[in-house]
């Protein structure tokens, strides 16, 4: 695996992997790879001759700068990681590489970015678009790899794609979890022995809401799971919405027809956790 931190060198090994013919897939990252990583890392090398995974903690997708501060930065681990896991680049560059100068693009990324985490993050959308719109135009992937995790985002990354004309396959991938549940997150790490037991209550809540959902309507489907997750200790909601899973706008009633996505972010002590979970179509909700 070849580690590249320069823009030019990229270009160089993504060109050079294009002239022999070979299909590219990236997987876009931010480091302290764990398992969920590295499942989009085995997709992507199963469904491409070259693979480039970036790693690069995104300035200007973090709205609260001690989350940046505090992000988990494991280099040497991550390229440990990814060279057993047969990539071909590891893309690290530092941040004056990929922001020489500030980077003033505002993409009309519409809708999709305006709810939940785009409400509750002013600019982190724009951050993102930003960042991989940039990863985009260096490696023209073939196909480019993204967790479910972060649902919305692949529905904003979609977008951008749309508005900037690229021709590049955006593969959705499952959720990674722990044994108990727990979405893999680089922030996991962050709980504390206390929050970590804790935690899997998202997952575990979210999933028995499929059952209630099915006797219940939407507006009190929300409630379950918010009153459900706050009552245990350390755990804050901050949204948690079910929504169109294209238009990611919000619902009040469960629809006629299709499914549907609840998406949560819940504070853990200071920790912001993510999930989300599918409702299927048709509920018998009242
Ligand atoms: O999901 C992430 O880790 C980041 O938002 C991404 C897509 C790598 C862009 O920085």
């Amino acid at each position: 695996m070849e580690i590249i931190r320069s823009i030019k060198g990229l270009r160089e090994a993504v060109s050079a992997a294009r002239q022999r013919g070979l299909s590219i897939g990236l997987v876009p990252t931010m480091g302290a790879l764990h398992a969920g990583h590295l499942s989009l890392v085995a997709r992507a090398r199963a469904e491409n001759d070259f693979v480039v995974t970036s790693i690069f903690v995104n300035p200007t997708q973090f709205n609260n700068p001690e989350d940046l501060r505090t992000y988990p930065r494991t280099e040497e681990a991550d390229t440990a990681k990814l060279e057993k896991a047969g990539v071909d680049v590891a893309f690290i560059p530092d941040a004056d590489e990929i922001y020489p100068e500030p980077d003033t693009r505002i993409f009309d990324l519409g809708p999709v970015a305006e709810t939940m985490e785009g409400a509750m993050r002013p600019g982190h959308f724009n951050g993102v678009a930003q960042i991989v719109s940039k990863l985009f135009y260096y490696v023209t992937p073939t196909r480019a790899y993204f967790g479910e995790k972060d649902f919305q985002q692949i529905a904003v990354i979609r977008r951008m794609a749309e508005l900037e004309g690229f021709d590049i396959e955006i593969v959705d991938c499952p959720i990674c979890r722990e044994s108990d549940g727990l979405a893999m997150s680089s922030r996991n790490v962050r709980l504390t022995s206390e929050q970590r037991e804790i935690a899997p209550v998202i997952h575990r809540t979210l999933d028995s809401s499929r059952d209630w959902a099915r006797d219940h309507s939407l507006e009190s489907t929300k409630r379950y799971v918010i009153d459900t997750v706050n009552s245990f200790p350390h755990m804050q909601t901050e949204y948690f919405e079910i929504a169109d899973p294209l238009t990611m706008q919000p619902l009040q009633e469960w629809p006629s027809e299709g499914e549907t996505v609840g998406c949560i972010t819940v504070y853990c002590g200071d920790v912001r956790l993510i999930d989300n979970i599918k409702y299927p179509p048709k509920n018998l909700s009242k």
